[in-house]
């Protein structure tokens, strides 16, 4: 098999009939960080987890921001489209449905991203800490997607009227959006999981 587009870690599915997941790490992180969720959450399903291309003081990113909540939204573009071609070929090189994302912080950004220039690339997602990634997203058709976010009440990062803009432009395009903001900062909680855990069982 030629080596496909993104350095990344491919697990395969455990039990079948259960929709594989993309992880998409936050910055710093690579692809063996959320491994451990992603088999925690959604046990049987295969895991696609792709490293961000994009360097920041060494630490991996899947796009480049201007500062801290300001983005590079060209990039974000031309990334979010290189992100979803390395789903495409993944897929047929192992075979899979298409993925549900499940994506933390700069990884729940990209997934929010490519949920709106490349739908077909998700069948839903879970976004844990996410934002806008686009201001002016083009017109997108969501329907039967279903999204799951979890933000944080206490988050420095991600101020709450930001999170819940990007709810709304989901469901908007018409998405099922679940948005529940947890008593919690910009780190995973326990309740992160179990919620995540409920989601996928009740898919
Ligand atoms: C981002 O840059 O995507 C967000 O600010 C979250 C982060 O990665 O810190």
């Amino acid at each position: 098999m030629r080596p496909l587009s993104f350095t990344h870690r491919y697990e395969p599915a455990l039990t079948p009939d259960q929709p594989p997941l993309l992880l998409l790490h936050g910055t710093g992180g690579d692809e063996n960080d959320l491994i451990p969720v992603g088999r925690m959450v959604a046990s049987g399903a295969a895991l696609l987890s792709p490293r961000g291309k994009v360097l920041e003081n060494g630490m991996p990113r899947f796009f480049r921001r201007l500062a801290e909540g300001v983005f590079d939204e060209e990039d974000v573009k031309a990334r979010a489209n290189e992100l979803a071609d390395f789903v495409a070929e993944a897929r047929e090189a192992y075979g899979l449905a298409a993925p549900i994302a499940l994506g933390f912080s700069n990884g729940a950004n990209i997934a929010a991203a490519m949920l709106v220039l490349r739908p077909e690339t998700l069948a839903g997602a879970v976004l844990l800490r996410a934002m806008v990634p686009l201001s002016d997203p083009p017109r997108t058709d969501l329907t039967g997607k279903q999204v799951l976010m979890l933000s944080g009440a206490m988050d420095p990062l991600i101020p709450a009227d930001n999170s819940s803009r990007l709810a709304a432009q989901l469901q908007g395009a018409g998405a099922e959006v679940k948005h529940t903001i947890l008593p919690a900062g910009h780190g995973l909680s326990q309740q992160d999981l179990s919620l995540t855990q409920n989601w996928f069982l009740n898919l």
